[in-house]
């Protein structure tokens, strides 16, 4: 298969750093969009970094504040052609509308959505075919993120909604069945790993469920404890400054052992096994979950090829840096704006902050080194 992984890694390295070199302030137009489109959502993942907000969003009833349909769309035709869109939230299928961005991006740009997959009925699944693209580099939709933290029982008891495992379940089935053999969307399952998936020795079964099921990628994750504030304003100078808040332990043995079965299945599957942040070894993530990883082990440039929209019309360019807000003349996403040119300076001197440790859109440039 023609490796998104690999591209996902290298393409934005390349793009980013002639501007990094040259004019680190400043950045070329970005690779990478992604939009929160709500923060509604009908699960309360425990470890979800949206999870204040989606409280508060589904309590006090406030979806109606954040952006319309018609300014992502806006925002979206002040994108290049070549940016790759990634919609996501909180539930993005909850929001009404949705299905028209979708339509409209995936008719200019390769988009990509990221969901908990409960929605995906049938007539779901039959209308994301039909928006994916022809070939490699047509727009549409070429990419399908699905999230489970394990199997039923964890998972339901992670989501904190009973049933909600099995109706995941079914749609990624629906949706890989529905492709009847084409390539396009892909599928991703992404799973956070956590003490209750590692205990129960669930990321093997996980993948064992995938892999049967036609998915493309596995996708394995460290849980990053940050939280998420993008609806009461940004605090990069707080966050990143202080050392990320400590992640629960997981016994380094029992994961070096999950972790080396995951890797075993994987050389035997079809489906692709991938760990994140890009390029974290299983030591390293062994060493995460020990409480012995050091920050200074990872590069983040994701300043120099992203940007992000919130649902209330915030862009950032990291979840603890807000950039400006959507214009308000004619909707578009700024990039180079004065205050970014800063943060982008004091990124490339620093290479990653303290408050960074855990976050996906970092690389682990660290030494190989075995655990003791
Ligand atoms: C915030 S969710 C939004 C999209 C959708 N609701 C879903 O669950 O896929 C996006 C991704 O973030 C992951 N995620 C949530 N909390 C996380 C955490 N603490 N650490 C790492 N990833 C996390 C989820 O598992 C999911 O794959
Ligand atoms: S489904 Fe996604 S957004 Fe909702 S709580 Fe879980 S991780 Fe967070
Ligand atoms: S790794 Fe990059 S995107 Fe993530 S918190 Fe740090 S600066 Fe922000």
């Amino acid at each position: 298969m023609f490796s998104v992984h690999k591209l996902q890694q290298t393409l934005p390295r390349l793009y980013g750093w002639l501007p990094r070199m040259l004019s680190p302030g400043r950045a070329l137009p970005p690779l990478h969009a992604y939009f929160e489109v709500t923060y509604r959502c009908n699960l309360r993942c425990d470890m979800c970094h949206f999870l204040e907000l989606i409280e508060e969003t589904e309590t006090g009833r406030r979806w109606g504040e954040e952006i319309s349909p018609d300014q992502i769309k806006r925002a979206i035709d002040d994108l290049p052609r070549f940016t790759v869109i990634t919609f996501t939230g909180g539930e993005a299928f909850l929001k009404p509308g949705f299905m028209d961005v979708l339509r409209y991006a995936a008719r200019r740009n390769k988009v990509h959505v990221i969901t908990n997959g409960t929605a995906l009925t049938p007539d779901l699944c039959a209308e994301l075919i039909q928006l994916r693209p022809k070939h490699w580099f047509a727009p549409g939709l070429f990419y399908v993120g699905v999230s489970l933290e394990g199997m039923q029982t964890t998972h339901d008891r992670v989501a904190q909604i009973p049933g909600s495992f099995e109706k995941t379940r079914r749609g990624l089935q629906e949706l890989v069945r529905r492709r009847n053999g084409k390539r396009f969307p892909l599928v991703h399952l992404t799973c956070v790993i956590k003490k209750e998936n590692v205990r129960e020795r669930e990321l093997v079964s996980l993948y064992e469920m995938a892999d049967a099921l036609g998915v493309n990628v596995c996708n394995f994750v460290l849980n990053n404890p940050a939280v998420y504030k993008h609806a009461k304003g940004f605090a990069s100078e707080v966050d990143l400054r202080q050392a990320a808040p400590p992640v629960e332990s997981i016994d380094p043995e029992l994961l070096r052992g999950q972790l080396a079965r995951l890797l075993e299945a994987g050389r035997e599957g079809a489906c692709a096994v991938r760990f994140s942040p890009n390029g974290v070894t299983p030591e390293e993530i062994v060493r995460y979950y020990s409480g012995q990883s050091d920050y200074r082990n990872y590069v983040c440039r994701a300043a120099w090829s992203k940007v992000g929209v919130s649902a209330y019309g915030d862009v950032f360019i990291c979840p603890h840096q807000k950039l400006g807000e959507l214009d308000e003349h004619n909707g578009g996403v700024p990039w180079n704006m004065p205050v970014i040119g800063a943060f982008r300076r004091r990124m490339k001197a620093q290479k990653i902050f303290p408050g960074c440790l855990g976050c996906c859109q970092s690389e682990f440039t660290g030494q190989r080194k075995k655990n003791h």
